[in-house]
């Protein structure tokens, strides 16, 4: 076994590319669930020990659903330049096609996705072969987030790309087409690591933390945490001339790896909420990601839900820890993403005293309220990607999907709850263990053109 934390346990990689058909169902798989989860993961090859766990190759699972039966499971992985061994740095600069592609899927004018933040998307067939780089035809020249928002009021994607040099920050709209609308530079940003970002109706939400770039740090990713950064949250007015009318707000220093999301008030204060890191979490965080001694027996050890409130009127921020669990990969009903939602969910995970364990968490904001499905010893559950019912009337109407990885089976089952009460719906039985890993979508089939699907 490994002695990196990322390369052992339920972060030991898959050996093999495999396909399963007719898996096995416990329960009763919701009919209604047909299309494909969709799930990556930093997987290096067999003999590759890579110096950061994200830069592993990525390797996709997918799950494909329909009609009450689970059809099959595959795991491939992303065939980048960077899977056979070519450089991120070459002579000419970076290489963007020299991708783990590792950390996301997501879908965009019917275009499946593999993402990584310091490289172009690869794009995937619906059954997982690799197509190739993906530049919007030409129109992105930036590295490309690996988490963007789709509006789910407009079906525009908006994105960033950030790099350790200028401009920094270059933010991108995207039509429901697939077409780059625009892509505007933004000023006074400085090389902070933003992984994340939110929008709202009317704003784009940015966070710069401080962990940023820092060239004499060697674990293979340039960046570490500074007190000299200044940690601050940026709004601006969504639409391509916003930009210029940025504001930034100082705030508590820490490092937000994802955002849960984010929204106008009725006072018109922007609010946003992620899952956030101080410096000793940071620095636990980076050494289990390193392989580093002194770490966090799990990544995310000391990760705890922060929101903020900022009165732009004012400039006056709020910001509170407002939960004691230890998680991450925060999700929520997409439908809600910029607007003020009820509910939301995480992945929660033992912290340093061991409190709290490895569950899915479902908050209610509403009433403070906080349910968590234990997933059980030795087993570790993936991010909980909400799927909504059909005919849903409420923002909790509809079906939160977990793969688990169990150590002491060897095996891996794909959860259906309900969002409602956490209660388990359905099991698929998967025929290895899935390694544990990054993000992934649901990928109904009203999204993608399957008529050359067998
Ligand atoms: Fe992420």
């Amino acid at each position: 076994m490994s002695s990196k934390p990322y390369l052992s346990g339920h972060y030991t990689p898959a050996v093999d590319e495999t396909s399963a058909t007719d898996l096995t169902v416990e329960g009763l798989l919701p009919p209604e669930l047909t299309g494909r989860l969709i799930r990556n993961s930093h997987n290096p090859k067999a003999g590759v020990t890579p110096s950061h766990w994200f830069k592993g190759s990525g390797m996709v699972h997918g799950i494909r659903l329909r009609d009450g039966r689970a059809e099959w499971y595959r795991n491939r992985w992303v065939r980048t330049p960077a899977l056979e061994g070519a450089p991120y740095m070459t002579e000419r600069g970076p290489d963007l096609t020299a991708s783990s592609a590792g950390t996301h899927v997501i879908e965009h004018a019917g275009k499946l996705l593999a993402l990584c933040e310091s490289n172009f998307p690869f794009e995937l067939t619906p059954d997982l072969d690799t197509v190739g780089a993906y530049d919007f035809t030409g129109k992105l020249r930036t590295v490309m987030t690996a988490h963007p928002k789709t509006d789910p009021a407009t079906g525009e994607l908006h994105f960033f790309g950030s790099s350790p040099f200028p401009p920094f920050l270059t933010y991108h709209v995207a039509n429901p087409k697939g077409e780059i609308e625009y892509s505007v530079d933004i000023p006074d940003a400085t090389p902070s690591l933003k992984h994340d970002f939110a929008i709202t109706r009317n704003h784009v939400v940015f966070v710069e933390g401080n962990v940023t770039f820092d060239p004499s740090e060697h674990s293979g990713i340039p960046y570490a945490w500074s007190d000299e950064q200044l940690s601050r949250i940026g709004i601006m007015p969504r639409g391509r001339h916003g930009a210029a009318h940025i504001r930034w707000y100082s705030i508590e220093p820490g490092n937000m790896l994802h955002a849960t999301n984010a929204y106008e008030d009725a006072q018109g204060r922007i609010v946003l909420e992620g899952p956030t890191v101080d410096r000793e979490g940071f620095r636990l965080s980076w050494n289990w990601w390193t392989g580093a001694p002194d770490r966090g027996t799990e990544p995310n050890t000391r990760s705890y839900t922060r929101r903020w409130i900022v009165d732009t009127a004012t400039g006056q921020v709020d910001e509170q820890i407002i939960d004691d669990l230890a998680v991450e990969f925060p999700t929520l009903n997409d439908d809600f993403l910029g607007a003020e939602n009820r509910y939301s969910y995480a992945v929660s995970f033992p912290d340093q005293k061991g409190f709290g364990g490895y569950g899915i968490v479902k908050y209610d904001r509403t009433t403070g309220a906080r349910r968590i499905h234990q997933v059980g010893d030795a087993r570790l559950p993936s991010e909980a990607v909400f799927v909504p019912a059909a005919g849903a009337t409420n923002e909790d109407d509809g079906y939160l999907l977990t793969v688990i990885s169990d150590l002491k089976q060897d095996a891996s089952k794909l959860l259906v709850l309900d969002a409602s009460g956490l209660e388990q719906l359905a099991a698929v039985h998967l025929p290895r263990r899935v390694t544990g890993g990054i993000h992934g979508s649901w990928i109904p089939d009203t999204a993608l053109d399957l008529s050359e699907e067998s």
